[in-house]
């Protein structure tokens, strides 16, 4: 597993204080509780890299992980963990920071290869969601969709919520998003996702 040596950098509350923007990164967005960290975990094979939590907004920062050098003279690889919002106990002024925050670091970073956008496959496309895809078809980036916690759902569910979210995505924009099925409890489309990872990073 080549995201195996993952490894804490910082945590940034703005995108000033984030390692300097070289190299290459993918970040990972999604709703508070989605599963983001769970997600992070799960693709870097490490149980407690990302701290994941049963009570939403856990992560409210930008959190930088490392990941050991790639090609020769490629630079620096990184993960970003961006924070979640969308949840209610989430106050309306720490949503316009991040809200903020996140456009800004989709517009300006140059490192950032593309979004990893993280949803529970039972609740997709909610506001955040949607926000995100637009930020992205607005700089371009590509976006590729976990539809997690699949392990709630049969697999006959997954395979319709899949199909339903390729049309929303397609009607979108026709290039540069994708999706899959995901579940970080039962790693169902772990190996998928972590080259969808690995081809942008060493792009
Ligand atoms: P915030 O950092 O709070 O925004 O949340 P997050 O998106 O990082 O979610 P996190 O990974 O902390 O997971 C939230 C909850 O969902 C936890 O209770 C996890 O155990 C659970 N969870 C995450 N992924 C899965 C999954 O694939 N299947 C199931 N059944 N539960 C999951
Ligand atoms: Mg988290």
């Amino acid at each position: 597993n080549p995201l195996q040596g993952a490894q804490f950098i910082l945590a940034a509350h703005q995108i000033s204080q984030l390692p300097e923007d070289s190299g290459a990164e993918v970040a990972f967005a999604g709703r508070s509780n989605a599963g983001k960290s769970s997600a992070l975990n799960a693709l870097t094979g490490q149980k407690a890299l990302a701290r994941t939590s049963k009570t939403p907004g856990r992560t409210q920062q930008m959190v930088a992980f490392d990941l050991p050098a790639g090609r020769a003279a490629a630079g620096p690889r990184r993960l970003i963990d961006l924070p979640g919002y969308g949840y209610a106990k989430v106050p309306e002024a720490l949503r316009a920071h991040w809200r903020q925050e996140i456009d800004a670091y989709l517009n300006q970073r140059r490192s950032l290869r593309g979004v990893i956008l993280i949803m529970d496959i039972r609740h997709p496309l909610k506001d955040f969601d949607r926000m995100m895809l637009d930020f992205c078809e607005a700089t371009g980036l590509a976006c590729h969709v976990l539809l997690t916690k699949a392990d709630k759902l049969s697999r006959n569910q997954a395979g319709q919520a899949l199909l339903s979210m390729r049309k929303s995505l397609q009607a979108l924009r026709p290039e540069g998003f994708s999706a899959q099925v995901f579940s970080s409890s039962d790693m169902t489309g772990v190996d998928t996702a972590r080259e969808v990872v690995m081809g942008w990073l060493d792009a």
